[in-house]
């Protein structure tokens, strides 16, 4: 249980925050899965982190598809099922609105989300640095193929070439997409104002961006419910829910 967040304290942090936002040339916001758990998506590591049993870092590693390509299907086809009745929430409209507040090239969203749920809410520029849900790779002659919400076969193979299909997902142990990861470091590089929103902050090289942004002196803001690894970087901590929070502090701007 968290302590209850005093209102007071809040509007504080809230004003606080607002002022940072508008103080700032180019605002950066890295966004975890906390931001689609009011659209009814699961954290990973929230109500003790696992998944039939095995911890996420188990499932979604090269090892883990090469050892048991059908236990890392039916984890991704189920992630991909939950994805049907997803409707994005507040907090990523908020997140649009922020967007075409600043306009182009002043506003980058860093997302580590594979829900795809920024550009269903009309976000239009998104840095997915760990991949997306909705696409497939072949292991074989490598084509990527969008397949949106389509529901796939247990073990699916590539039409072309035959060869097994996986998710189009970044797992532990891979590198990041290099033009991706490298629009968002400089984009964390060049801005004022950082707001981490719905993160444990415990996956690198993604929550390296925190680090930096403290690194060019640019102000932290952190949404979450809770305290987390990004804490000690934050100037302002925002704590209660992003689809509450996000709304809020942009009609304070
Ligand atoms: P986590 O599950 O580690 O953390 C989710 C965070 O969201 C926690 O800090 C929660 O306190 C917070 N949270 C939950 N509900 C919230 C709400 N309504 N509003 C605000 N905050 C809320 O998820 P990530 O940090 O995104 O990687 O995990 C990072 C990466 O680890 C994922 O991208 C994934 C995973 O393994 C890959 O798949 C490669």
């Amino acid at each position: 249980m968290h302590p209850p967040v005093d209102p007071d304290d809040l509007t504080v942090a809230l004003e606080k925050a607002a002022r940072l936002i508008r103080q700032a040339n180019r605002l950066a916001v890295l966004t975890g899965a906390g931001i689609s758990a009011e659209s009814g998506l699961a954290t990973f590591r929230g109500a003790g982190g696992l998944w039939e049993g095995h911890a996420v870092e188990d499932v979604a590693t090269p090892m883990a598809f090469e050892r048991d390509p059908g236990l890392v299907w039916r984890f991704y086809n189920a992630r991909r099922a939950s994805l049907r009745t997803a409707r994005p929430n507040l907090g990523h409209e908020a997140l649009v609105r922020l967007e075409e507040r600043f306009g182009d090239g002043r506003f980058a969203l860093i997302t580590q989300n594979v829900d795809g749920l920024h550009r269903a809410a009309g976000s239009r520029r998104v840095l997915e640095l760990h991949g997306s849900l909705a696409r497939v790779r072949c292991t074989g002659c490598g084509i990527i193929e969008d397949r949106g919400q389509e529901e796939l076969a247990e073990l699916p193979h590539c039409t072309p070439c035959g060869a097994l299909l996986r998710p189009d997902i970044v797992w532990f142990h891979e590198m990041l997409p290099h033009d991706v990861w490298t629009a968002a470091a400089d984009a964390v590089a060049k801005c004022q104002c950082l707001m981490v929103v719905g993160t444990s902050a415990i996956v690198y090289p993604a929550a390296g961006l925190i680090a930096a942004a403290d690194f060019v002196d640019a102000r932290v803001i952190e949404v979450n419910l809770e305290r987390t690894a990004a804490s000690q970087h934050a100037n302002v901590h925002l704590l209660g829910p992003s689809g509450q929070i996000l709304p809020r502090l942009l009609r304070m701007l």
